[in-house]
C-alpha cells in the first residue's frame, strides 16, 4: 500500500539549501528523493526550446504532461539531451517560478510526483510538498533561511563557477521569487501548521540534515 510508505516533505524558499540537504536526509536513510523543483525547472526550459510562451498557460500543461524527460545517473535527460546545467541557469529559475503560477501546469506534475512514492520510503522537496502534493506525509519540515544568508550562499556557489554575478541582483531575484512563489493563488509556499521549522541561517549543512534524520528517527521509529 503506497499510502504506509513514509514520506519526509520539506518546503522552502529558493536557495534555503533544502535540495543539499534533502538528498544528504534521502542518502543517510537510504530512501528515494524528489527534487520536484527540477520538473518545474525542465518544463521552463522545454518550453523555451519548443518556442512555447511562458504566459500560455494551457501550452505549457500540455507540455508538462507529456515530458519527455528522464533522471538517469544523477543528469538530467530532456528528449535524451543532458540539461542538468542548463535547468540550473537563473534564467531558467525564474522561468520555473513564472510557469509554477499556472494551475494546469501544477495538476499535470501531480501525479508524476506521486509516482516517487515507493518502498523505503521518499524525502520529497520543494514549495507543495507538505500542502498538496503530500499532505499526508509523516513528517513535515519547513527549512528556512534569512534572505541575505541565502543570497550570500548562492553568490558563493556562482563565484566558484566563475559566474559573473553581483550580491545586489541576486538578493533582488530572491525576493522577487520568494514574493511570486508566497503570493501566488495556487500552492503558494507556506509553512504548513503541522511542518517542523528548521531555520539554517546559522546552521551547517551537516547540523539540519542530523536534525533532520533525528527527527525523522523518532517520527517513524527508524
Ligand atoms: O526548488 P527550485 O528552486 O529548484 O524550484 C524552482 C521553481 O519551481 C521555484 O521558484 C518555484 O516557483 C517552483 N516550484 C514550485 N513547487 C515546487 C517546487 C518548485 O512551485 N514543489
Amino acid at each position: 500500500m503506497t499510502a504506509e510508505i513514509p514520506v519526509i516533505a520539506i518546503d522552502g524558499p529558493s536557495a534555503s539549501g533544502k535540495g543539499t540537504v534533502a538528498a544528504l536526509v534521502a542518502t543517510r536513510l537510504g530512501w528515494h528523493y524528489l527534487d520536484s523543483g527540477s520538473l518545474y525547472r525542465i518544463v521552463a526550459l522545454a518550453a523555451v526550446r519548443s518556442g512555447i510562451d511562458l504566459q500560455a498557460g494551457n501550452e505549457l500543461a500540455e507540455l508538462a504532461q507529456r515530458l519527455p524527460a528522464r533522471f538517469c545517473d544523477g543528469r538530467v535527460l530532456l528528449d535524451g539531451d543532458d540539461v542538468t546545467d542548463a535547468i540550473r541557469s537563473e534564467a531558467s529559475s525564474a522561468g520555473a517560478s513564472r510557469i509554477a503560477a499556472f494551475p494546469a501546469v501544477r495538476g499535470a506534475l501531480l501525479e508524476r510526483q506521486r509516482a516517487y512514492r515507493v518502498a523505503p520510503g521518499l524525502v520529497a522537496e520543494g514549495r507543495d510538498m507538505g500542502s498538496v502534493v503530500f499532505p499526508q506525509a509523516g513528517l513535515k519540515v519547513y527549512l528556512t533561511a534569512s534572505v541575505e544568508s541565502r543570497a550570500q550562499r548562492r553568490y558563493k556557489q556562482l563565484i566558484e563557477k566563475g559566474l559573473p554575478v553581483t550580491l545586489h541582483d541576486l538578493l533582488q531575484d530572491l525576493r522577487e521569487r520568494d514574493a511570486r512563489d508566497a503570493g501566488r493563488a495556487v500552492a503558494p509556499l507556506q509553512q504548513c501548521a503541522d511542518a517542523l521549522l528548521l531555520d539554517t541561517t546559522a546552521m551547517t549543512i551537516d547540523q539540519a540534515v542530523d536534525r533532520i534524520v533525528s527527527w525523522a528517527t523518532e517520527r517513524f521509529a527508524i
